[in-house]
C-alpha cells in the first residue's frame, strides 16, 4: 500500500479521488486551504466524510505559500506521488480576479513540483482543464491541438501549469501525468457550475437562469469515472497530457429537460446573455486516455444526473440552501 498527497482533498474531484484511493488501502494526506470560492459549507460536508476514512489525514493549508514546501516536508517523504487538484477553478471569476487564479494554479503546483524534487517524490499529478482548447480547435479535441491561445486567465494558468510540469520532467526526471479534464458532474459538485444550480434551482422552484439560447452544448463525465482516471494516471508514464472527458454531449436545454423529468418539475426559464468567458461547446476525443490507461467513462449522463437529483434528495435541508452564485 502506498502513502499521497491529494490537494485541494475537500474539492469536488479531489475527495472522490481520495475515497477511491482510501478504498484500495492507501494512506492519503489531504490538503485544503477550505478558502470560500464557493459556499463553504459542501468543502465540509465532504472533508467531514473524508475524516471518517482510515488512513486519511488533513492539513489546512495554502499551497501558494512557498512555506508549505517546509510544512509539508517530513509528511512528504516516502510519498509516491502528488496529486495536485488544489485550484481556483471557473472561467468566470477568473476574469475578475486573475492573480488569485495565478497564485494557486501556477505557484501552488510550482511549490507542489519542488516538493516532490526536494523529497525525491516521484511521480506528480496535475489537473488541468478543456477550458485550454480555446475555440479555434476542431472537435473532438485532440491533446496535440493549438493551446497557445486560451481564452480566459483561468485557461492560461491551467496551461502554465501544464508546461511548467514539463521542465520539471526535463530538469529533473519528475514523472508527470496532466489531465485535461472536461466538464465534471456528480453529488456536491460545484455550486457556480449548471449541473449542481439546474438540480437546485428545479427543485426549489427558483427561476433557471439560461445564457445565451441555451443551445450551447457540453460533454459532460462523471465525477467517479474522473476520480477512477486519475488514479489510473499514478503509472509511470514519462510526460503525457491525457484528455478526460466522456463523449456523451448535450445541450443546456436538453439538459434541463432532463432535470425537469428527474425532479418531477417543470423549469421556469428566463434567458440572459451570453458570458463571453463561456465556451460554446466541448467535446473531448479521449482516446488517448483508452490506450495508455485503458480508460472509459462508465456511468451514462443519464445515470449520473439521477444519482446528483438523488443525493441532492437525500441532503436536500442544506443543499437547498447552498449559495449558487
Ligand atoms: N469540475 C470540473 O468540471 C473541472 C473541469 C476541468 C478542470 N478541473 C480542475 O480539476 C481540479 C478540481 O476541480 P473541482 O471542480 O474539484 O474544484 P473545487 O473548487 O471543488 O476543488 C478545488 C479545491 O482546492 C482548494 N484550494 C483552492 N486553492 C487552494 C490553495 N491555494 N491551497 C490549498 N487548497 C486550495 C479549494 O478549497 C477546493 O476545495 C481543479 O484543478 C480544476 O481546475 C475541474
Amino acid at each position: 500500500m502506498a502513502r499521497y498527497i491529494v490537494t485541494g482533498a475537500a474539492g469536488f474531484i479531489a475527495a472522490r479521488v481520495v475515497e477511491m484511493l482510501a478504498a484500495d488501502g492507501h494512506e492519503v494526506l489531504g490538503v485544503d486551504s477550505l478558502n470560500d470560492a464557493y459556499d463553504i459549507r459542501l468543502k465540509h460536508w465532504r472533508l467531514d466524510r473524508l475524516k471518517q476514512l482510515p488512513g486519511f489525514t488533513f492539513l489546512q493549508a495554502d499551497i501558494s505559500e512557498r512555506g508549505i514546501i517546509q510544512m509539508l516536508g517530513e509528511k512528504a517523504k516516502g510519498c509516491a506521488a502528488v496529486i495536485n487538484l488544489a485550484a481556483r477553478a471557473g472561467v468566470r471569476s477568473s476574469v475578475a480576479d486573475p492573480w488569485v487564479y495565478f497564485s494557486t494554479n501556477v505557484d501552488g503546483a510550482l511549490n507542489m513540483m519542488e516538493l516532490c524534487r526536494q523529497h525525491d517524490i516521484p511521480k506528480f499529478v496535475q489537473a488541468s482543464s478543456s477550458s485550454v482548447y480555446g475555440d479555434n480547435n476542431p472537435m473532438p479535441y485532440r491533446e496535440d491541438a493549438n493551446t497557445d491561445l486560451p481564452l480566459q486567465p483561468y485557461a492560461a494558468s491551467k496551461k502554465a501549469s501544464e508546461v511548467l510540469a514539463y521542465s520539471y520532467h526535463y530538469l529533473h526526471g519528475l514523472d508527470v501525468t496532466i489531465f485535461r479534464y472536461f466538464t465534471v458532474f456528480g453529488p456536491a459538485a460545484r455550486p457556480d457550475m449548471a449541473m449542481f444550480r439546474f438540480t437546485q434551482w428545479i427543485s426549489e422552484g427558483k427561476t433557471v437562469r439560461v445564457n445565451g439560447d441555451g443551445r450551447q452544448t457540453r460533454g459532460f463525465t462523471y465525477v467517479d469515472d474522473i476520480a477512477r482516471g486519475t488514479i489510473q494516471g499514478l503509472k509511470p508514464l514519462g510526460y503525457e497530457i491525457i484528455n478526460l472527458g466522456g463523449h456523451e454531449q448535450i445541450s443546456m436545454l436538453d439538459l434541463i429537460h432532463l432535470f425537469e423529468s428527474k425532479a418531477g418539475r417543470p423549469a421556469v426559464l428566463e434567458y440572459g446573455p451570453i458570458h463571453k468567458a463561456d465556451a460554446l461547446a466541448n467535446l473531448s476525443d479521449s482516446s488517448k486516455a483508452i490506450r495508455l490507461l485503458g480508460w472509459e467513462p462508465q456511468v451514462s449522463l443519464e445515470e449520473g444526473v439521477t444519482r446528483l437529483v438523488e443525493w441532492y434528495r437525500a441532503e436536500r435541508a442544506w443543499a437547498s440552501q447552498v449559495k449558487t452564485e
